[in-house]
């Protein structure tokens, strides 16, 4: 379907999703499949995260899986791939933030999982207008440890979590939710390469290990409207698109070359409030390898 440019379209005309998709969010806390780019682009996504790990000779690391769009051109790109903005702007309006980047990396046949959480436990964001666009480089699958979501518990209060640090966990704590699921309610979120699912900060998910030959790989890009404050340290976020009219973020510089030095500076600046944030009340100072 052509969109007519932004500036003659309705205010309340979806850019990317139906109608139906906008209320599925809303009513869900998820929606997917939703495609933003080809299987072939999003191969070419995978091509150069790979690059960089031939390089490096391991799999990306610690600090780095995290806000990972500050180190690398090709990521910045990502977080701004308009097909992307468009789908989060239907559901969180014209004015976004990029407040983070998490890489969910399963190798082959490895044993990490996530346990069952909410997000919005220890990032400090309030309100919870918080959404994130899980794009994937690879198939999603039940094999592989897609991501499980139980429809609606966004709408519940915060629940209850206790920290297990538990060393399969890729969660920043190993955070679990302290009381029982209803699994019985859960569903798999299957995607193919270029495509996204979309979830609130207040959803109940969790995925399994990845049991099949190949590695499973998405990024989790969290996007906040410039009115959602930080309320345990003065965090740094990116502007991607409209305007910010609030400034409780300070700005983040975007990389002109992969990990040059500015890049590099930026991106530990940035992570050191990350983590001063996500680990409060706990020895850390830097994320899980
Ligand atoms: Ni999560």
């Amino acid at each position: 379907m052509d969109l007519p440019p932004a500036t003659l379209r309705p205010r309340n005309m979806p850019h990317l999703l139906s109608p139906q998709q906008v209320a599925a969010y809303h009513r869900d806390g998820a929606v997917w499949p939703v495609r933003v780019m080809s299987e072939v682009d999003a191969q070419g996504y995978r091509r150069a995260l790979e690059a960089h790990e031939a390089k490096s000779g391991e799999p990306l690391q610690g600090n780095w899986r995290h806000k990972t769009h500050l180190l690398f051109t090709w990521a910045d790109a990502l977080v701004r791939h308009p097909k992307i903005l468009d789908a989060v702007e239907d559901c969180i309006g014209p004015d976004i933030l990029c407040w983070t980047t998490n890489f969910f990396i399963k190798e082959a046949n490895s044993p990490g999982f996530v346990s069952w959480h909410q997000d919005a436990t220890y990032w400090g964001l309030e309100p919870d207008d918080v959404i994130t666009a899980w794009v994937a480089f690879t198939e999603v699958t039940p094999e592989n440890g897609y991501m499980q979501v139980i429809p609606g518990s966004h709408r519940i209060d915060q629940l209850p979590h206790r920290d297990t640090f538990h060393k399969d966990n890729l969660l920043s704590r190993g955070q679990e939710i302290a009381v029982e699921v209803d699994k019985s309610q859960a569903r798999g979120i299957a995607l193919r390469p270029g495509e996204i699912s979309l979830h609130h900060i207040k959803l109940v998910h969790g995925s399994d290990a990845n049991r099949s030959a190949d590695r499973r790989i998405g990024l989790a890009i969290r996007y906040i409207p410039p009115s959602v404050r930080q309320t345990k340290v003065r965090d740094s976020a990116q502007l991607v698109r409209g305007t910010d009219r609030f400034c409780h973020f300070d700005p983040e510089p975007r990389p002109q070359a992969d990990l040059d030095a500015a890049a590099l500076a930026a991106h530990a600046d940035a992570v050191g409030r990350q983590v001063k944030a996500l680990y409060s009340g706990t020895e850390k100072t830097a994320f899980r390898a």
